[in-house]
């Protein structure tokens, strides 16, 4: 296999800083989930999309997991304003894009819609309990979406994790210079310990390049910060990676918890970021107890090869057994559970929060004192 081809065949670029906003009147103050959203439809990480979609390609994306050209998407990416703001729009053809007093961006009006959330919540998020956190945040913000083509016009600071943003059109070109012709993606939004080192490492025996991409944009309370994660990464990356074979670079994408659907979803975007591979281990992108543990891999059954355009790696769940005395998972170890080292997420914090080293089967000292590092910071 090549160099990955771009989601749709083309890498998306809707950055224009020569715009002139200024006689632009109506304005839409942007949540950091869609600025976010703006940013990675401006750098090409979400190609095909040149916008917020419309009614026709939000029904589309919410039933079939495709635009209507075939093009695979599987999370509507949306505008979500309220009933004045939708009113006002009404008779606009464009508004800018606002953060905090800032214009990122323009989008051209092109409809206002309302959409059936309930509809949205069951299809994406296969539940409409507003206890899980994707739905929560869909029922949260407002009932009308925007849609329309947007241009990014000013650059979006990235003060925290400056040069680990690394776009689309730069990673592609980092890995041909690697002279990579095929790379592996991650997606996490946890620390790292040893069961994703060891899928990261068992994956890379046999490609080419390991592109790491922790997500860094919103997620839920309780979720270990950005900012401790990339700290874990680094440390880990300096003594334990080979450097030659490994790329570290942030996902500034807001985490939706759609389990299956964002399964797919982060593997579209990594194609877009280069990658000719994607890792789904176990319950990828899910929270508490709403997804089965492979239903993420399972989805992927919905597509075929050519659709999707990057190969999925499945991993079992993996974990460190006291018998074989290494990493393994259900399909490489014969032995029983109570030989292998297995801790909840909850049980981690819990740990790290008092202080207390989770055993170095689990996690490797070196992270966990960031962790406990990051978790009194955070706490005090
Ligand atoms: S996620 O929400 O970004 O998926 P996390 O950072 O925990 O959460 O997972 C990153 C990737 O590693 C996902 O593909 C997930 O399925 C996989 N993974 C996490 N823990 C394990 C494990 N113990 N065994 C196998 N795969 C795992």
């Amino acid at each position: 296999m090549t160099a990955s081809i771009p989601n749709g065949g083309i890498l998306i670029n809707r950055k224009d800083f020569s715009r002139d906003t200024s006689g632009i009147e109506a304005g839409i103050e942007l949540d950091d989930i869609a600025l976010s959203d703006l940013e990675l439809i401006a750098n090409g990480a979400f190609s095909p999309l040149t916008g917020f979609l419309n009614k026709r390609e939000y029904g589309s994306v919410v039933e079939t997991m495709r635009l209507s050209d075939g093009a695979v998407w599987s999370i509507p990416i949306t505008l979500p304003v309220d009933s004045a703001k939708a009113e006002e729009l009404q008779s606009v053809k464009e508004a800018r894009l606002v953060y905090q007093g800032t214009t990122y961006g323009v989008i051209d009006v092109e409809e206002i819609f309302t959409p059936d959330k309930e509809n949205e919540a069951e299809k994406v998020y296969r539940t409409t309990d507003s206890d899980h956190a994707g739905v929560h945040n869909l029922y949260s913000r407002p009932d009308h979406y925007v849609a329309g083509d947007i241009t990014l016009v000013k650059e979006i600071p990235h003060e925290r994790f400056g040069a680990y943003y690394i776009e689309p059109a730069q990673t592609r070109k980092t890995f041909e210079e690697k002279g990579w012709e095929t790379v592996v993606g991650f997606q996490t939004r946890n620390p790292v310990h040893r069961a994703h080192e060891y899928i990261q490492k068992t994956a890379l025996e046999t490609v080419d390049g390991l592109f790491l991409n922790p997500l860094v944009g919103a997620t839920k309370p309780g979720d270990i910060p950005a900012d401790v994660r990339m700290e874990s990464y680094e440390v880990l990356l300096r003594d334990y990676y080979p450097g030659e074979r490994t790329f570290l670079a942030v996902f500034p994408a807001a985490m939706r918890y759609a389990g299956p659907r964002e399964a797919i979803f982060h593997a579209m975007v990594r194609k877009n970021y280069g990658c000719t591979h994607f890792i789904v281990g176990r319950d990828h992108a899910g929270v508490g107890d709403y997804y089965g543990t492979y239903d993420a891999q399972h989805i992927f059954r919905e597509f075929t090869a050519e659709e999707l355009g990057i190969k999925p790696l499945f991993f079992e769940h993996s974990f460190y057994c006291t018998k074989c005395e290494n990493m393994a998972s259900g399909k490489t170890c014969p032995h029983g559970k109570e030989n292998h080292v297995i801790l909840s997420g909850t049980k981690v914090r819990e740990m790290l929060k008092n202080g207390e080293m989770p055993p170095r089967e689990f996690s490797r000292p070196e992270v966990v004192e960031v962790l406990i590092k990051g978790m009194k910071e955070t706490t005090s």
